[in-house]
């Protein structure tokens, strides 16, 4: 048994798709269901009883001590976050809340129930925390890409609040000897992304013929990793990782934004050609406060010591992106209804140049 947390949402729900369908054992899976979270995602697993969903927050100490007694899992996953820059530069405290404060609960609940095992239970349960790159600020052009030792500078509310629970998580280990991995990871993309984050926005937009928004010159850089290969690397980290390290993981795919949407024009004017290519929504808007420039992953520790390695290319991980979103307009209608239209009226409302 182990503990998903966020697990409703993009990348914790490919987890535990992933997770169930190699059969490691059962989930449970704790998820406050935010605007970001859907059971949808998660509607292959409906009657699997492997999966035991809870729908709660992990500031929540005593649920999650009540939860831990109950399953005893021999590892906990952290997913749960807020997790959009844009809207973090909105509203910041939500990030405080769940980030900082939300990782400090569980943490604290999570060292209850572990300082209370017998030894060899002790020695075997990992606490893994899922980061990011953005920890560690922003490059320039000719700057070399992160590595572990990197020291942090988190430019976003988003980024300062990660920076904050990956200190707090270091810091159970070093003072209480939890036994934790942390790993900081690259932009991902594929199936289930909310479309508030790049590339499932400009998926949609274009197939509903709307402006496909640019912040910005376009020339931003993030490293791009499908969405299946964090998967993976979590769970190599979760089952061969050094506890106390962390590990960086990334695509080796540093891209432009602007090369990034005109690749999945490109796919859409293949897969869904319209009357004019996708190309020609392209628009230009104001650029987002405080923009790091450039995001780029050294993955080399996780590839020597742990020998993974992404499986998908670029190229391949966004063909199956692109397709997976013209193949799930349902999951697609479902989410994009309510409050989402009131934040596109937020974000982009009054913002071109
Ligand atoms: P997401 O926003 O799609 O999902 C977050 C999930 O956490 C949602 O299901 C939400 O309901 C849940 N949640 C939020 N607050 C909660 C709380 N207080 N208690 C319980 N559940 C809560 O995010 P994602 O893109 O899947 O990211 C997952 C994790 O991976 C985050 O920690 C993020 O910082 C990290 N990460 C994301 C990326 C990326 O490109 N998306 C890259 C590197 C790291
Ligand atoms: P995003 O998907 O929000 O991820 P992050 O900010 O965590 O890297 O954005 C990826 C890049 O795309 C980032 O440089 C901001 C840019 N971007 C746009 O140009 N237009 C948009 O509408 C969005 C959402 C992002």
């Amino acid at each position: 048994m182990i503990l998903v947390t966020g697990g409703a949402g993009f990348i914790g729900a490919n987890f535990v798709l992933d997770w169930l369908a190699s059969n490691r054992g059962p989930v449970v899976n704790l998820d406050k269901l935010t605007y970001a979270g859907n059971l949808e995602n998660l509607a292959a697993l409906k009657d699997d009883p492997r999966h035991i969903f809870v729908r709660g927050d992990i500031g929540d100490a005593a649920l999650i001590e009540k939860l831990l007694q109950q399953y005893q899992p021999r590892a906990i996953v952290n997913f749960a976050a807020e997790s959009h820059v844009d809207r973090s530069i909105h509203g910041p405290e939500d990030f405080v809340q769940t980030n900082v404060l939300g990782t400090f609960h569980l943490l604290e609940a999570v060292r209850a129930y572990w300082s209370g095992l017998a030894e060899e239970q002790r020695a075997a349960f990992r606490f893994l925390h899922v980061s990011t790159d953005e920890v560690y600020g922003s490059l320039g052009p000719n700057d070399a890409a992160f590595t572990e030792t990197t020291p942090y500078a988190p430019n976003s509310p988003y980024s300062a609040s990660k920076a904050a629970s990956d200190h707090l998580v270091r810091a159970y280990h070093h003072t209480y000897g939890l036994p934790v991995l942390t790993t900081n990871c690259s932009n991902n993309y594929g199936s289930y992304q909310f479309p508030e984050k790049l590339i499932p926005l400009i998926i949609l937009n274009a197939l509903n013929g709307k402006p496909l928004p640019i912040y910005g010159d376009g020339l931003n850089v993030r490293d791009w990793l499908y969405v299946g290969d964090h998967c993976s690397a979590i769970r190599a980290v979760l089952e061969q990782g050094r506890v106390g390290e962390t590990y960086n993981i990334g695509g080796c795919n540093e891209m432009a934004n602007i090369d990034v949407v005109k690749t999945v024009c490109a796919l859409l004017d293949e897969l869904k050609p319209a009357t004019q290519p996708y190309a020609a929504l392209i628009i230009y808007v104001k650029d987002r406060a405080g923009h790091d420039r450039r995001y780029a992953i050294d993955a080399r520790k996780i590839e020597s010591e742990l020998k993974w390695r992404p499986s998908e290319t670029f190229e391949t991980g966004i063909r199956k992106t692109v397709q997976w979103y013209l193949e799930n307009q349902s999951w697609v209608a479902h989410v994009v209804s309510g409050e989402y239209q009131g934040w596109l009226a937020k974000n982009y409302g009054g913002g071109r140049t």
